[in-house]
């Protein structure tokens, strides 16, 4: 490699490191039953109609992706007027392969040249790996309290602000921001920078206050831009699609950052029939609702630290013993759970929520594991 002219910005971004797949824990410690707790995945498994839609897709795996994506965001745009009242068009949604696939846009688009990235830290790792990618500079505020703090990200915006990235609810902290926060944000934020709400988690928020980035889309603000997904309440994390929702100068920009057939038919048919399965969402979050209840129940027996969520996972912090100690004893026992040392957080553990059975055998592992 020594004679080959690398790209000095690639060599600074950390590789990412995600959760461990069953079949590897299962092969490593010769176990049948392993339960994955690590990705912030649905217990629930894939829409239905969404995987009717997608073997059906297959019969035309043999062509090119076709009108699929134009039929998807059409789609959405008529979900989100029947929904939330909004007047969005096709125009107003860019497709991505999974909202990864649409950072990747946002930090190509924004961030070249040094431009400054702001989020709060600890969050999603890719905001900081794209922005180091395309040549930016990351700018992490820390957190208040496990919490998205906006008001020390509003501090941190200078001239060379490109973009702001909020993850709401934050994945690991499973924390959200309020829509008077946002607002004394937005109230601080120039034209010149471009505002992320990155809203993955949305679909498991049940606070009232949680806030409406979509209004600033509707409103015509170029620089909102709204991201949200079917990996996590769809179940559909395998198929790799997510969407933004942004004014349609934002889009037609932002397409010019966008791989061409970056999804397949199968993928697009699949998110565009899951749009329609609104049982299978509210099983989820009902789900979620009953859940979180019995997992904080067992952390306080436990005497754990836990931070309370407005999303499918939880997070565990200043654990009792070493993170690796937990994570190796419950891998043993047949569970992933995912240690954070690659967030920032050394001492926490995240913990995706299962189902019940699921979530039973988690506790029971993990009592056995502090007890020992
Ligand atoms: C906050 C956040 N944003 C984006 C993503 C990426 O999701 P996708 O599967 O749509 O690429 C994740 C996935 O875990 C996430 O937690």
């Amino acid at each position: 490699m020594k004679d080959l002219h690398l790209n000095p910005d690639l060599l600074t971004v950390p590789a990412y490191v995600g959760g461990r797949p069953i079949e590897e824990v299962q092969a490593e410690y010769g176990l049948s039953d392993v339960v994955k707790l690590a990705s912030n995945e649905n217990p629930l498994g894939p829409s239905p109609l969404g995987v009717a839609a997608f073997q059906e897709a297959l019969k035309s795996a043999h062509r090119y992706p076709g009108i699929a994506d134009k039929q998807l965001r059409q789609k959405l745009a008529a979900h989100y007027n029947a929904r939330f009242g909004t007047s969005f068009t096709e125009r107003n949604f860019l497709t991505g392969n999974g909202l990864s696939d649409i950072l990747r846009m946002i930090a190509l688009g924004f961030l070249h040249a040094g431009g400054e990235s702001i989020y709060c830290n600890p969050t999603f790792p890719l905001y900081g790996i794209f922005t180091r990618m395309f040549g930016g500079t990351p700018v992490p505020v820390p957190h208040a309290d496990y919490r998205y703090n906006l008001r020390g990200m509003g501090d941190a915006i200078t001239d060379r602000t490109r973009v702001i990235f909020v993850c709401n609810p934050n994945n690991p902290t499973g924390t959200t921001v309020s829509r008077d926060e946002v607002a004394a944000l937005m109230a601080r934020v120039p034209a010149s920078a471009v505002v992320v709400f990155d809203e993955s988690y949305y679909d498991f928020v049940d606070d009232p206050q949680y806030s409406n980035a979509l209004e600033y889309v509707q409103e015509g603000r170029d620089q909102v831009v709204c991201l949200r997904g079917f990996s996590k309440a769809y179940g559909m994390a395998n198929l790799r699609i997510g969407y933004m929702i942004a004014t349609p100068d934002m889009v037609d920009y932002l397409a010019h950052a966008q791989i061409s057939f970056n999804t397949g038919d199968a993928t697009l048919r699949a998110a565009t029939a899951a749009l329609d399965d609104r049982p299978h969402v509210e099983a989820a979050r009902q789900l979620m609702a009953r859940e979180r209840p019995f997992l904080y129940d067992a952390f306080a027996e436990l005497e754990l630290k836990f931070v309370p969520t407005q999303a499918n996972f939880i997070l565990l912090v200043d654990l009792p013993l070493p993170v690796q100690a937990i994570n190796e004893g419950l891998l043993r026992r047949g569970v992933i759970v995912r240690p954070m040392g690659g967030f920032g957080m050394p001492d926490a553990i995240r913990v995706t929520i299962g189902t019940h059975a699921e979530n039973v055998k988690f506790v029971e592992m993990l009592k056995q594991v502090l007890d020992q």
